[in-house]
């Protein structure tokens, strides 16, 4: 048994602990007992070196820029499969036959309309509302309209659960977009695939036509696959947390689609669009370089810079490649790809960008092709959420089937006052 050896040198007391090897990347050092042992807690602000939980789902190589699910990684899945096809392997573990995918897609379809009731519920919303504040409360009813027998201890019953939300997460984002530009909601069309639906919910009006092109469904389709899972990352961990107190996974997933509206987190989607709107042409792009390097300037260049990735994130790259396919076809705003070049031509090549290893990552490129599709900048996270559903449920999954899993409690370094009386 590989161990790790501390020595507590005010104590002079040495504690040995087990490192439990990874399939891949690093191993960790279970410090299970390490305060009774050693009379100290860890100290991991923003928990960036200490792993909360295993898995298996999917794995991140930061330094190399690579991230699989399931084993699989992202450039491929991304050129051979279909965002439902993906949702099935991140749930199940194997890509499904012709046979588990028919019947996989045709019961997301299925699922695709909600309950009747929760349609009330925008009305009660303004129509300035951010769509991330609707939708998370259109999710949170859900867990409203369906507690009934929940019993998370049976397999079938929660991926029953897991199919609904996955499936029902469209409508509610479509029905948002819809309360808040003031048209009438738009039902789900069961004759349509998952990603072509939405566009449908989007566009859709009670009379005529709706132009929905392929290429456009092989685009959003592939937006929603690249924001599928992306390991214990700050939504993720919010879930698991939450999922840990035993809290109904409806719930759960809502907190995580707060913690995502955060603009360092998923929320930087919406901001790099209206960054490079605020930037406004190329040759203002210095000006805002210059902010972005200096320490007394707050101003971040929104998109670049990840917690993991200190290389290109490998969605950047398809996202790019993907957006640049696109520009001739579906008319992506050249203006905003010209500042966007521009940005990335200089970080770079500038030392503070490369020495501190922040390059381009998945919102740098995605919002200029959710722009190019007419989807609106407030909708852009809430597409993120869409995506991630998969991902936060079959987490939550994975966490019912450990047995060992325990309530999220970590501790604090208390640095406040000492014991004293009331006067
Ligand atoms: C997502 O975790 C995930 O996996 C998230 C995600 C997922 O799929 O779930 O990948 C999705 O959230 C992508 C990230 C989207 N956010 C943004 O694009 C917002 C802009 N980025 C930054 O806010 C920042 O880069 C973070 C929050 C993403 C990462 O922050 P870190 O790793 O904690 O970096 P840091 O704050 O420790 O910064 C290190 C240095 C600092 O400078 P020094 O103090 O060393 O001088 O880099 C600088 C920072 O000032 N820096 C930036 C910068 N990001 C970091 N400087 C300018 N612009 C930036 N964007």
């Amino acid at each position: 048994m590989a161990t790790f050896t501390i020595m507590n040198n005010m104590s002079g007391q040495k504690s040995e602990f087990e490192i439990l090897e990874s399939t891949l990347g690093a191993p960790v050092v279970d410090i299970s007992g390490l305060r009774s042992r050693v009379g100290a807690y860890t100290y991991d602000n923003g928990l960036g070196e200490t792993a909360t939980c295993q898995s298996s789902i999917t794995f991140i190589d930061g330094a190399k820029g690579e991230l699989l699910y399931r084993g699989y990684p992202i450039e491929e899945l991304a050129n051979k499969k279909n965002y439902i096809e993906v949702c099935y392997l991140i749930l199940h573990g194997e890509l499904p036959d012709s046979k588990e995918y028919n019947r996989f897609e045709r019961d997301i379809r299925v699922k695709s309309y909600p309950h009747e009731g929760i349609k009330y519920l925008f009305r009660a919303f303004p129509d300035n509302g951010h769509p991330m504040a609707i939708l998370s409360s259109a999710v949170s009813a859900l867990s409203a309209f369906h507690h009934q027998h929940l019993n998370v201890k049976d397999d079938e019953e929660f991926m029953e659960m897991a199919r609904r939300i996955i499936a029902k997460m469209p409508t509610l984002a479509a029905f948002t977009y819809r309360h808040f530009m003031g048209y009438p909601l738009i039902y789900p069309d069961m004759e349509r695939y998952f990603t072509e639906n939405f566009l449908y919910m989007l566009r859709a009006f009670p009379t005529g036509k709706t132009e929905i092109s392929d290429v456009e469904v092989r685009a959003l389709d592939k937006i929603f696959m690249l924001h599928a899972d992306h390991e214990q990352n700050a939504s993720t961990t919010t879930v698991r947390a939450v999922g840990s107190t035993g809290a109904h996974p409806y719930a759960a997933v809502v907190a995580g689609i707060n913690a995502l509206w955060g603009r360092a987190h998923g929320g930087a989607n919406e901001s790099v669009i209206a960054q490079l709107e605020m930037i406004g042409s190329v040759d203002k792009v210095d000006e805002f370089i210059r902010r972005a390097k200096n320490p007394e300037d707050s101003f971040r260049l929104m998109g670049f810079g990840h917690r993991v990735y200190k290389n290109f994130d490998p969605r950047a790259k398809v996202l790019k490649k993907l957006r640049d396919e696109l520009r001739d076809t579906i008319g992506i705003n050249s203006r905003l790809i010209e500042i966007a070049d521009r940005i990335e031509q200089i970080a770079l090549n500038d030392e503070y960008f490369v020495k501190r290893n922040l390059y381009p990552n998945i919102d740098f490129y995605s919002g200029t092709i959710l722009e190019a599709l007419g989807i609106r900048k407030k909708m852009f996270t809430p597409i993120f959420v869409i995506g991630r559903t998969v991902g936060w449920i079959a987490h939550l999954i994975e966490q019912k089937k450990d047995s060992k899993q325990k309530i999220y409690r970590p501790r604090q370094r208390y640095i406040g006052k000492t014991r004293r009386s009331v006067p």
